[in-house]
C-alpha cells in the first residue's frame, strides 16, 4: 500500500537540514508520498528546491497554510504552550479526503520534520490492515527512554501503555507512534485535530473518532523494536551572524543553507 506522510514545517535556520534528512527516506522507498505543508502564507523556495532536488516533485504535494496569529508560538514562548501543526495537518487531511481514491489501500502517518525515522518503520506501516490503526514504540519521549504499548500475553492486542506523562489520556502516545488505514478517514469524516484540547491531547483527539484501544494493531516486533525517536534540534546559535548583519554582511550571501 501507498503511505501518505504528512509533515507540517516552518521556516527557521535548521529547516533545510531537517527536511534533507527526511527526504532520504523518501528516496529509499518508492511507495511513499510526501504531503508537506508549510506554516506560511506562501510556499517557499527552500522547500520547493529540496523536493525537486530529491527527485520528489511527482511523489509530493506541497501546500501552505499559516497558523492563526493567536495560536502561534512566540519566539520566547515555551514550546509546549500551544499545539503545533494543527492547521497544517487538518489541511492535509482535507487534501487526502479530496484527492485519494477511497477504494485504494493506503496508510497515513504524521511525520514531524525533526524526529529521526528508520526506513524499517515504513515497512512496518505497510502491514496495517484496512480499518485499523497501527502502533509501535517511540524512543526518547514523554520523559522516558521509550514510550510503548503494552500487549496481552499472545501479543495480539494492546491492553495499555507505559506512559509516565499524562497516562490518563485516552491514547497516551506521541504523534510518531501510530499510522492510520486511510479508509478510516473516509468512514469518519469528522476526524481531525483541534485547538480546543488540552496539552498532549492532539493524538487522542484524532484517534478517539476512528478507533478504540482494543482495535489497535501492534507492530514493530510486537512493540519491542524502536524505529522512531522523538529527537529535537536545539535552537541555532546565530550571535556572530547577527553582528555581521549589522555591518550589512552575511555568511550565506548567495547561498541556500
Ligand atoms: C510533539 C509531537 O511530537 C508533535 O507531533 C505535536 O504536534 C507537538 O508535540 C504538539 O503537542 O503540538 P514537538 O517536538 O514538541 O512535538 O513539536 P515540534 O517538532 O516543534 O512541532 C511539530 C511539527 O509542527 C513539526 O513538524 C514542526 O515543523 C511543525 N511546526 C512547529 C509548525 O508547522 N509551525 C510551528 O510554528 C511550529
Ligand atoms: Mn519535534
Amino acid at each position: 500500500p501507498k503511505i501518505y506522510a504528512i509533515t507540517p514545517t516552518y521556516t527557521r535556520p535548521s529547516q533545510k537540514a531537517e527536511l534533507t534528512r527526511l527526504s532520504h527516506i523518501f528516496m529509499l522507498l518508492s511507495n511513499l508520498h510526501w504531503v508537506i505543508i508549510e506554516d506560511a502564507n506562501t510556499t517557499t523556495p527552500v522547500v520547493r528546491n529540496l523536493l525537486r532536488q530529491a527527485g520528489l516533485s511527482e511523489r509530493s504535494t506541497h501546500l501552505n497554510i499559516k497558523t492563526p496569529v493567536g495560536y502561534k508560538l512566540k519566539n520566547k514562548d515555551p514550546n509546549w504552550l500551544k499545539p503545533r501543526g494543527v492547521e497544517q495537518r487538518n489541511l492535509a487531511l482535507n487534501w487526502i479526503r479530496t484527492n485519494v481514491n477511497p477504494e485504494q489501500r493506503s496508510v497515513i502517518f504524521f511525520m514531524d520534520d525533526d524526529n529521526s525515522y528508520s526506513v524499517e518503520l515504513f515497512v512496518e506501516m505497510m502491514k496495517i490492515e484496512p480499518g485499523r490503526v497501527g502502533v509501535w514504540p517511540v524512543g526518547l519521549v514523554g520523559g522516558l527512554m521509550v514510550e510503548k504499548p503494552i500487549l496481552n500475553e499472545d501479543n495480539t492486542h494492546v491492553i495499555g501503555f507505559n506512559a509516565a506523562w499524562r497516562p490518563e489520556r485516552p491514547f497516551p502516545i506521541d504523534m510518531a507512534a501510530f499510522a492510520i488505514s486511510t479508509d478510516l478517514l473516509f468512514k469518519y469524516p469528522q476526524a481531525q485535530f483541534a485547538y480546543e484540547v488540552e496539552r498532549g491531547y492532539q493524538e487522542s483527539e484524532i484517534l478517539r473518532h476512528i478507533t478504540t484501544r482494543e482495535k489497535l494493531q501492534p507492530l514493530a516486533n510486537n512493540c519491542r523494536d524502536v524505529l522512531v525517536w522523538h529527537t529535537r534540534t536545539e535552537k541555532t546559535n546565530l550571535v556572530s551572524e547577527v553582528k555581521l548583519n549589522k555591518e550589512g554582511k552575511r555568511s550565506d550571501e548567495g547561498m541556500e543553507v
